[in-house]
């Protein structure tokens, strides 16, 4: 079976990562399109070795298409997806615009995949934020072990999670600091990023916590148990591609390091590397066009009855976001295979 694809928001970070993604993974497509703002209007976007033409939002026709993966801000979305929905293509989108709605399931295929079934609620499925995907691959396998009470995480969060222009911002600023008149002020980030890191990822919320910070925890509520308590510091990091997370976690049960580190070594999604010496775990810069949530450092909390700590790296442009999408594509296919079967 092959299907009609549509990538909305193909010329940003994650737009094109999708159209890589879905080349690479052999997705069954039928016809590809490729839309972004009407001033991408006759640019062109990679799709394997072929080049797309990108089309105008505001004039596309989503009644032909199957799916649309959308990669836009939530203002857009919000006006768009709707519109792709109620033309019978359904979407699955990257924006935090859907993820909260009750009637749209928030997915992430290795923890949550039978939420597939409630794809026709609204016609949308909502892809998590880049931090929650890959902490909640990690944190499934260990849950169904041991139960897990509480989730201490700070993140190391790349400049690419904020867009195009965030990169552009890192690289200008990184520059400009060492050519005299060429310095960079801070546009996209409250402060400078360059040679720096900041402890603040979208916009702070009435009790102090930042809505990344809050959306970690209310993501991994929906996504893996309503009764687990997570408190997040997100802090951003002048790296390109690639979130780490240093995690800590308190379970009901007791799990001890070698258990967990056997547990996740068999979980889908996940590469374990963890050889406790100089280099035997790994760094953003590694995970780099990898779709695996890499875990190291793992190791008993002993200021717990039953704690651990994991280091947790991924790339967010693919499993935070990308190739998480592409995933769920894949459900839904399998879903419709399935119908058809029966
Ligand atoms: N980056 C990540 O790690 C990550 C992870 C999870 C989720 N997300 C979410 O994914 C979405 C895309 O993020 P990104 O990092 O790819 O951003 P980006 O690099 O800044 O790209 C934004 C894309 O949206 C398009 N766009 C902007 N305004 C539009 C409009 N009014 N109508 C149609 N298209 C419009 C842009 O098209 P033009 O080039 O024509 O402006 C571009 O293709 C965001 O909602 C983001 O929060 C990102």
């Amino acid at each position: 079976m092959s299907i009609t694809v549509v990538v909305v928001g193909a010329t940003g970070n994650v737009g094109r990562e999708i159209l890589n993604i879905l080349f690479d993974r052999k997705f069954p497509v039928k016809n590809i399109a490729a839309v972004a703002s009407r001033k991408s209007l006759g640019k062109e976007v990679s799709y394997g070795d072929k080049n797309i033409r990108v089309e105008d939002i505001e004039s596309f026709d989503f009644r032909q298409w199957q799916i649309a993966l959308f990669a836009i801000g939530s203002n857009a979305t919000q006006k768009y997806a709707p519109i792709a929905a109620k033309s019978g293509c359904l979407v699955i989108d990257n924006s935090s615009f859907y993820r909260y709605d009750p009637l749209v399931p928030l997915i992430v295929p290795e923890v949550n995949a039978q939420e597939i079934s409630n794809c026709n609620n609204k016609g949308i499925i909502a892809n998590p934020n880049c931090s929650t995907a890959q902490m909640v691959v990690a944190l499934k396998p260990l849950h169904v072990r041991a139960k897990i009470k509480r989730v201490v995480v700070s993140t190391y969060q790349s400049v690419s999670g904020a867009g195009k222009e965030a990169m552009d911002e890192l690289w200008l600023q990184t520059k400009g600091i060492f050519v005299p008149g060429q310095e960079v002020s801070p546009r996209v980030f409250t402060k400078q990023i360059a040679f720096n890191v900041i402890p603040h990822i979208d916009k702070f919320l009435s009790d102090g916590q930042t809505k990344e910070e809050w959306k970690m925890a209310a993501e991994t509520k929906k996504i893996l148990d309503p009764s687990i308590k997570v408190t997040a510091t997100c802090v951003r990091v002048p790296v390109f591609v690639g979130h780490a997370e240093a995690i800590n976690i308190e379970f009901e049960k007791f799990l001890d390091e070698d258990e967990a580190r056997k547990i996740l070594r068999k979980s889908p999604g996940i590469l374990v590397v963890d050889k406790k010496e100089d280099g035997g775990y790994i760094s953003p810069t590694e995970c780099v066009g990898d779709y695996a949530t890499f875990i190291s450092r793992i190791r008993q909390d002993a200021t717990l009855e039953s704690g651990l700590n994991i280091w947790c790296v991924s790339d967010n442009l693919r499993k935070g976001a990308a190739l998480n999408a592409v995933q769920i594509a894949e459900l839904y296919l399998e879903k419709i295979e399935e119908l058809k079967r029966k």
